[in-house]
């Protein structure tokens, strides 16, 4: 995680001195998108993913891409995020993590 925010470019929001989201873009990934739970669902994720967005662009990253939790799937789809696979890792017990891989074209004029 370190690394990522090392060389990677990371958004963090703040209301006050209060840390309520953050966002980090390293190469052509986003990563460690997270809003705290009071905040979510007014509109903070998508504006740390078009920061993140935007910076891609910046640095003529034409398509982005991200691993979505089953949870954050729905949000990424309403961005615009199209699904590349869906990925399963066996974790303890016999159960399952399932998360997809997305991915967005970017617009470079
Ligand atoms: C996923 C997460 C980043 C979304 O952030 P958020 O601030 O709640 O999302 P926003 O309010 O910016 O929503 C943006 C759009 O996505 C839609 N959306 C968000 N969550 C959704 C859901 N669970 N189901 C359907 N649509 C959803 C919103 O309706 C909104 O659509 P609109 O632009 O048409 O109004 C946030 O819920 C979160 O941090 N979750 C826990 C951690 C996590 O899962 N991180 C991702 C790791 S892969």
């Amino acid at each position: 995680m370190l690394n990522g925010i090392l060389k990677g470019y990371c958004l963090i929001l703040t209301c006050g001195k209060e840390i309520i989201g953050t966002g980090t873009l390293l190469d052509s990934n986003a990563r460690r998108v997270f809003i705290k739970p009071l905040y979510q669902k007014v509109g903070l994720g998508k504006r740390i993913m078009h920061g993140l967005e935007d910076k891609s662009v910046e640095e003529r990253v034409r398509m982005l891409g991200l691993d979505a939790s089953l949870v954050a799937y729905p949000f990424y789809r309403a961005l615009g995020y199209q699904t590349q696979s869906e990925e399963i890792i066996p974790i303890r017990n016999g159960q399952n993590l399932r998360y997809y891989k997305m991915v967005k074209n970017l617009e470079i004029s």
